[in-house]
């Protein structure tokens, strides 16, 4: 039995399913990601609360992360801290993830300063999935660098002194980053039809 799972979910990317009815639609779809990850743990099952930061809070020797975004929704679980997020490359917050990303930072991936716009969503992706792990919000952005990058989805960051290794893979026109200690594979779960 492993002891860390991430497991996703895809929808199709409707006009019907922007804005509030497709967050709350998003959200339940990253629950169901969780049972799944609990269920390939073999951890009991739980209802999920959050830390007042707005962390997902798990039983005692778990911790669990989240992430939901048009079309697209995770969730792990792990015996170690866990941080995950999830863009899409194609991402209408493209602004705020150019404007935190240095010029140092893009050439790590090797990218100029007009760096595309995957380049730019996995540097986003990967700080998220940092600033997650520690339990922190986007209020710790500027705090967090990346120092190393292999080039092969493998991110080195720094925050305040502390190196943190990423994982991120592209999964169609999503990046999916991970920080975790342990080694996760991204599953993805198949949702029933509905009926006719
Ligand atoms: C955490 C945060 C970085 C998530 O960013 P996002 O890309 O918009 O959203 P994602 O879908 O990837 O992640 C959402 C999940 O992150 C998790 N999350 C929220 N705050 C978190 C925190 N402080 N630490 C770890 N995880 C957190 C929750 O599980 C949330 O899922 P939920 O909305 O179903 O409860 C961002 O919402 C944030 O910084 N929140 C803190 C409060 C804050 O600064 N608010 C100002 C925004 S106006």
């Amino acid at each position: 039995m492993n002891s860390a799972a991430l497991s996703y979910v895809t929808i199709p990317r409707e006009p019907a399913l922007l804005g509030r009815p497709g967050i709350e639609l998003l959200r339940s779809l990253s629950r169901v990601a969780l049972q799944d990850a609990i269920a390939r743990v073999g951890a009991p099952a739980f209802e999920i609360s959050s830390t007042p930061l707005g962390a997902p809070e798990a039983p005692v020797g778990w911790h669990v992360s989240k992430t939901h975004t048009e079309g697209f929704a995770a969730a792990a679980i792990s015996r170690a801290p866990i941080g995950i997020d999830a863009e899409c490359i194609h991402r209408p917050r493209l602004r705020a993830a150019k404007e935190c990303a240095s010029r140092e930072e893009l050439a790590l991936l090797g990218a100029a300063n007009d760096a595309n716009a995957s380049t730019v969503v996995l540097l986003w992706t990967g700080k998220e999935a940092v600033l997650k792990k520690l339990g922190l919000g986007l209020t710790g952005i500027s705090r967090c660098r990346l120092v190393a990058s292999s080039g092969a989805g493998q991110l080195l960051f720094d925050f305040d002194g502390t190196r943190h290794e990423v994982v991120s893979q592209r999964i169609g026109e999503y990046w999916l980053s991970s920080c975790s200690l342990e080694d996760v594979l991204p599953i993805r779960v198949k949702l029933e039809e509905s009926p006719a």
